[in-house]
């Protein structure tokens, strides 16, 4: 059985202390309101990180884990301004995010540079949240199962099968990123089966079978339940609705 997954990407937004309270509630709100089932994600800047782990305590066995936005493509050295996967895994990372559309866009990360920051991701031990998802000008061009299959290809598919137990896939068709305008459940599913696809052909059924693969992109409680009842939709990433405790915990009821 493949983890049901929600992940709440806070992006830039946040003080620490605004970060720490929104931490606290969710927590508790997962706590008292849910099964357990939903792996559920707290992805908060990276100045957050450390006290967002200290409040998750020794609830990663009930499930609630710790993600960070980016990280370098380095190992370490002489990168003003870099974060690396070692250092993110010192202080209690479990998932990292790794070619977000914003990272993609306002930081032109290509597919070299996003393989080798997968790479890090995962010699680092940690679970790898690799994002694809094409803009609007190639959904209307009709060319979006291929412009996907390029991003998965070009920086995932050297990979060998065991590091594929760590990865989890997230669709994010651009083009629904904080703009309001979800994938319907038909357009996502479409794109979530290809990937599936995708990956079973490099290999195999069996592994394929086990991936996550999340959608992202105005998910709110008012559609996840439709989008999370799609067969091949595993969860979600969700931007702009985990910045309230109750949209975001609502959302990971619908997932369970
Ligand atoms: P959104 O963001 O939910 O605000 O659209 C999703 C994401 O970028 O991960």
């Amino acid at each position: 059985m493949r983890k049901k997954i929600v992940a709440g990407n806070w992006k830039m937004n946040t003080t620490l202390a605004e970060g720490q309270a929104l931490a606290s509630e969710v927590i508790h709100m997962v706590e008292d309101e849910t099964n357990g089932e939903v792996h559920v994600v707290l992805i908060p800047p990276f100045t957050h990180l450390y006290p967002v782990h200290k409040l998750i305590g020794s609830l990663r066995e009930k499930h609630i884990y710790l993600g960070a936005q980016d990280c370098s493509a380095h190992e370490k050295g002489a990168y003003t301004g870099e974060v690396s996967a070692a250092m993110l895994q010192s202080v209690g990372v479990d998932y990292v995010i790794v070619g977000h559309s914003e990272r993609r866009e306002y930081h032109a990360e290509g597919h070299d540079l996003l393989a080798k920051k997968a790479l890090r991701v995962l010699e680092h031990g940690m679970q790898l949240i690799f994002c694809c998802g094409e803009p609007l000008a190639i959904r209307e061009a009709g060319t979006y199962l291929e412009y996907v299959e390029t991003q998965l290809r070009e920086s995932l598919f050297a990979l060998d099968a065991e590091s594929w137990k760590r990865i989890v896939i997230a669709y994010e068709p651009v083009w629904a990123i904080g703009t309001g305008k979800t994938a319907t459940p038909e357009q996502a599913q479409e794109v979530h089966a290809h990937i599936r696809r995708l990956i079973a052909g490099r290999y195999g059924d069996a592994l394929a079978h086990e991936v996550s693969i999340l959608y992202g992109g105005s998910c709110k409680p008012e559609n996840a339940a439709e989008l999370f009842a799609q067969a091949d939709i595993d969860g979600g990433l969700i931007g702009g609705a985990s910045l309230n405790a109750r949209s975001f915990v609502d959302i990971v009821k619908a997932r369970q």
